[in-house]
């Protein structure tokens, strides 16, 4: 399938199911989402020029892993939740959690990548689509409001300003009677960061460094000061996983370290809110 009329914001989508296909075809994934190995696979697109270390590769597995746990975890203890994928991209999250016949899935991203992920990403009985930006104030409206909700963003707010990101966050908990955001979060992102990284990724033209906005924060808690609903349940750091020990050689020094600085714990975690 072409998908090269994706804007670039809609093509970061591209990066991270690679990633979880490259995962995949590991001898010791982390992930081990075939879904999305056989997705990529049926996508034209120079994905060698995305940027894809290995290093990326086991940070997105890892991420996603954490953030199913965390699904699965909900809809345990709450049969008839309804979940909540924003910017859903082509993630297969559905399928590798697979929830119960109780439960009410939705995947929301931009109208054009919506569209790819019909195409390509296949039915789940329990998944419904909402093709709409998160920056609308309405695009929760057909979701029910009721239902022990949870929901998540995995890779999505980096490329967002953070009164976006403050606002849906609102919308959220407006919407919503209860439950759990959870996202991935790199703490704090200064200026410098983002132009390394652009820089670093220069040559990559359609690298999502280029689309990075949101500055981020260092104290988890930041979130609750934005909204008064909110209450922080967990800050949880990919770098102090037992799947450390499948890192590349790098990334596993920088997370023995992680043990010892705080902010390179920050750099790959998960956090979780209830309202
Ligand atoms: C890095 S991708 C992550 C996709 C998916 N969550 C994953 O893990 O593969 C970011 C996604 O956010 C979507 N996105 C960006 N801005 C959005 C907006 N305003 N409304 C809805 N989705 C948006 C993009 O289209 C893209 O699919």
């Amino acid at each position: 399938m072409d998908v090269s009329g994706l804007a670039p914001i809609e093509q970061t989508a591209l990066l991270t199911e690679y990633c979880r296909a490259l995962d995949s075809r590991s001898a010791t994934p982390i992930l081990g989402d075939t879904v999305a190995d056989s997705t990529v696979r049926q996508i034209d697109h120079d994905f060698a020029g995305l940027g894809a270390s290995p290093s990326v590769v086991a940070l997105v597995a890892l991420r996603a892993k954490m953030l199913d746990e965390r699904i699965r975890a909900h809809v345990a203890a709450n049969s008839t939740a309804v979940v909540v994928d924003l910017g859903a991209g082509l993630s297969s999250a559905v399928w590798r959690v697979d929830p119960p016949e109780t439960v009410d899935w939705f995947s929301v991203d931009l109208p054009a990548v919506m569209s790819v992920r019909e195409s390509l990403v296949p039915a789940h009985p329990r998944a419904r689509s909402v093709a709409a930006s998160v920056l609308e104030t309405d695009w929760a409206a057909g979701i029910p409001a009721d239902k022990p909700a949870m929901v998540f963003a995995d890779g999505l707010f980096a490329f967002l300003d953070q009164d976006a990101v403050v606002g849906i966050l609102r919308r959220i908990t407006e919407h919503f009677a209860s439950g759990v955001i959870a996202f991935n979060d790199y703490g704090t992102v200064s200026k410098a960061n983002q132009i390394v990284g652009r820089l670093a990724t220069s040559s990559k033209s359609n690298s999502p460094h280029r689309q990075w906005n949101f500055p981020g924060f260092k104290d988890a808690r930041t979130p609750e000061a934005w909204n008064p609903d909110l209450r922080l349940l967990e800050e949880a750091s990919a770098m102090q996983r037992p799947e450390a020990a499948l890192f590349p050689a790098g990334l596993r020094i920088a997370s023995r370290l992680s043990r010892r600085v705080p902010s390179i714990a920050r750099k790959a975690r998960i956090l979780q809110y209830r309202f």
